[in-house]
């Protein structure tokens, strides 16, 4: 069995932790069956020996196979291309990926939404498993609900998915240093002025109406943010430069991915060599990748 899952981006600039979209950059997993288990590790993180005696893929993947009163023995050979801490849902499509294919391994119906309410135990914000297992651009919003005989909160996803067209492209620069989304929240305000929640609030939903609509001259205002991009890039003040060169390049938006360090920037499809050249050209030692946005998420693949 092979699983294929996409990178993904959140935010979307103003959409903080309810916003984000699927790219066409995959990690791959395959799974056989074996008298003992092992990983292999290809491309990103391979290096990292605690991907191999503490993996978090197989953890979950175990630990769902459980649920189901099943234990298997597998070889795991991981194929990365999503780059590690670099806000491009990494965490994300391990988690997904996992559950995923523990349902599939175990011939269980492959409910998307039942697995969204799984991961979401596994990673607190739900902008990037969202898509991750779904594709395309995604609202989620979490819904509490209190058990009260054991006394205790569970949290459900809801969440609206619509397609990406093929007339935009996406142009992400993977900058060389890594902004930890945990200290990178700690650093957030605890509190935020009326104003600037309203900012957000209007261009989060003017965003999503952009996407919805497909009105893609919109991205260049809705995709402004006050909650947590400037905090954040003060970490790495050569991103403020990158911004502006995109958005004088081509770029209809230009956030920040997730916490970062990446940037995701929207283009019309035809701009998009372009803006690739220029950012490159600026930038030798960041990764600039050219990508389409995926509209299935996590999947089986006979690849
Ligand atoms: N929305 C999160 C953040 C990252 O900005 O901290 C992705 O879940």
């Amino acid at each position: 069995m092979k699983i294929i899952v996409p990178a993904t981006s959140a935010n979307l600039g103003p959409g903080f932790d309810s916003l984000g979209l699927a790219l066409s950059l995959y990690n791959t997993i395959a799974i056989t069956p074996a008298s003992i288990t092992s990983i292999q590790i290809i491309g990103e993180g391979k290096d990292n020996v605690r991907l191999k005696t503490d993996n978090i893929f197989v953890k979950i993947f175990s630990e769902i196979l459980q649920s189901f009163d099943k234990k298997v023995e597998c070889k795991f050979l991981f194929e990365n291309n999503i780059p590690v801490s670099r806000g491009l849902g990494s965490s994300s499509a391990v988690i997904v990926s996992a559950i995923y294919a523990a349902y599939a391994y175990a011939k269980k119906p492959l409910d998307k939404d039942a697995m969204l309410n799984i991961a979401i135990k596994y990673e607190n914000h739900p902008d990037n498993i969202t898509p991750a297992l779904f594709g395309g651009f995604n609202v989620a919003a979490l819904q509490y609900s209190h058990k009260s005989t054991k006394n205790e909160i569970t949290q459900n996803v809801l969440r609206i998915t619509a397609p990406i067209p093929k007339d935009i492209s996406a142009v992400v620069v993977v900058p060389n240093k890594s902004i930890s989304t945990k200290l990178s929240r700690k650093a957030l305000p605890k509190t935020y002025n009326l104003k600037d929640c309203v900012f957000n609030l209007s261009h989060s939903s003017l965003l999503t109406a952009a996407f919805l609509s497909h009105d893609w001259e919109k991205l260049r205002l809705a995709s402004r943010d006050k909650l947590h991009q400037n905090v954040r890039m003060k970490n790495l003040p050569i991103l403020f430069g990158l911004q502006k060169l995109s958005l004088n390049n081509g770029a209809l938006s230009s956030t920040l991915s997730g916490s970062g360090s990446s940037f995701l920037n929207i283009c019309y499809k035809e701009d998009s060599a372009h803006l690739c050249k220029v950012l490159q050209e600026a930038f030798p030692k960041f990764r600039v990748l050219e990508l389409e946005f995926d509209n299935l998420g996590v999947r089986e693949c006979k690849c």
